[in-house]
């Protein structure tokens, strides 16, 4: 067993525990839960921290996911210490109601890494989606690198989504025989709501206001949240947005984050102008259609740096090192940190210079192939067959 594990039950249907909180953990999730529940192998129970809760109910009820837990932890500008540790003993007390076999958590969050070990503390198995991801700086993202460190040492199952990422893992002396390759399920998610977008256009109608605003512009596409770039890494991405908005060719559609330490600073600086529309967080069908229409994606945060090359959207990364080099090394990513100067730069070359544009503009699938969900469902079952 890894990690010296008691042997998990081998009773079928087994019953996954899929824990989440925030809006990216759960629009990853959403399709390893359909899967799931489409299982008869398995009984899958959904418990929320509620992390987020705007922005998480958002993705539940365009997914039609209703959990099972939900234990609203989400305060005002929450601490980092204050949030772990509600959500260490809420998820501690619902795995000790709902007795899973396993427990899955995604990605890197702090209900992530709570999850992982209120089961890690229970000999529970945790699996691990969106396992490998590495910066090999503890700083950045913060504190998200040592998060995913956290639960890579306790994971029973690894999945991997590239070939990178497994490699990270192996050379952590992961036993390699647990990490598989399975593709990024934020793939699946987006097949998903294209596919229901095309089913129903209605559900991402809600722009089109804008679109008209912004007739004949060029768009740019913004979304900022990273922890480490609060303060003057957020002062200087307005900076720069206020600049590019000064072009009479270009609009910028930033939907706002609800951390406070993000709104605060773009409210204050980038208000009233002309050029530039500061909005709601989008559910994610008008996400999916904000992608559609930028022409440039200006971000620093991790989902989109995978659905920017999925679609050969050039994506600007406002980071100054990255976990996801494969849309660097695809060539549809940048690094361009949060100097001002260097976004302002990069942004006009892309706008200014069509061969540098084009370079860019390539569609890529380095993180899957839309079948991920698919493959995780099988190696849980193959899991709980071996154990039996
Ligand atoms: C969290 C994750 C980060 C992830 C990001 C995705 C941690 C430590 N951070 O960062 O890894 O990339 O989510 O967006 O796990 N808020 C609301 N409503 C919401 C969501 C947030 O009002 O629906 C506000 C609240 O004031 C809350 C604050 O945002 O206290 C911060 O939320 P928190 O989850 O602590 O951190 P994020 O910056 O969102
Ligand atoms: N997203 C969304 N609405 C928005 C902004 C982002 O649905 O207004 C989606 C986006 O498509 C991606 C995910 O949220 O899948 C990224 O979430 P976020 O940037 O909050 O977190 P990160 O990926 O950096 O952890």
């Amino acid at each position: 067993m890894p990690g010296g594990m008691t042997a998990p039950t081998s009773k079928i249907p087994a019953r996954i525990l899929v824990v989440f909180g925030t809006r990216p953990e759960a629009i990853k999730m959403f399709p390893v839960i359909h899967a799931l529940k489409a299982d008869p192998r398995f009984e899958c129970v959904v418990c929320v921290s509620a992390q987020h809760r705007q922005m998480l109910d958002q993705v539940l009820e365009i997914a039609g996911i209703v959990p099972d837990h939900d234990l609203d932890v989400m305060q005002p500008d929450q601490t980092l210490d204050a949030l772990t540790a509600n959500l260490l003993t809420g998820l501690g007390k619902v795995m000790d109601a709902a007795r899973p076999d396993r427990v899955i958590v995604q990605g890197d969050t702090a209900t992530a890494m709570a999850g992982a070990l209120a089961a890690y503390y229970r000999k529970l198995p945790v699996d691990h989606v969106e396992a490998g991801l590495r910066s090999s700086n503890i700083y950045h993202p913060w504190p998200e690198e040592v998060n995913r460190k956290i639960i890579g040492a306790m994971a029973s199952l690894h999945f991997a989504p590239t070939e990178t990422s497994r490699n990270a893992l192996v050379k952590e002396n992961v036993d390699p025989a647990r990490v598989h390759v399975t593709g990024n399920t934020v793939i699946d998610a987006l097949h998903w709501v294209t596919a229901e977008i095309e089913r129903e256009p209605s559900l991402a109608a809600g722009l089109a206001e804008l679109e008209t605003r912004f007739s004949g512009k060029r768009i740019i596409g913004v979304t900022s949240h990273r922890r480490e770039n609060f303060g003057e890494g957020m002062e200087q991405i307005a900076a720069a947005i206020r600049t590019i908005a000064e072009r009479p060719d270009t609009a910028v559609i930033f939907p706002v984050h609800l951390n406070p330490n993000v709104r605060k600073v773009m409210n204050e600086r980038l208000s009233g102008l002309d050029n530039v529309a500061l909005i709601e967080p989008l559910d994610y069908p008008h996400f999916a259609r904000l992608l559609a229409i930028a022409e440039i994606m200006l971000t620093d945060s991790g989902g989109v740096q995978e659905e920017a090359p999925a679609l050969g959207k050039p994506v600007l990364v406002m980071r100054e090192t990255t976990e996801r080099p494969e849309g660097v090394a695809a060539g549809t990513a940048k690094l361009v940190g949060t100097s001002a100067e260097t976004i302002v730069s990069e942004i006009s070359t892309l706008l200014d210079d069509r061969e540098a544009y084009e370079a860019m503009a390539r569609a890529h699938n380095p993180f899957g192939d839309g079948q991920t969900s698919r493959r995780i469902v099988e190696l849980l079952a193959d899991e709980i067959r071996h154990q039996a």
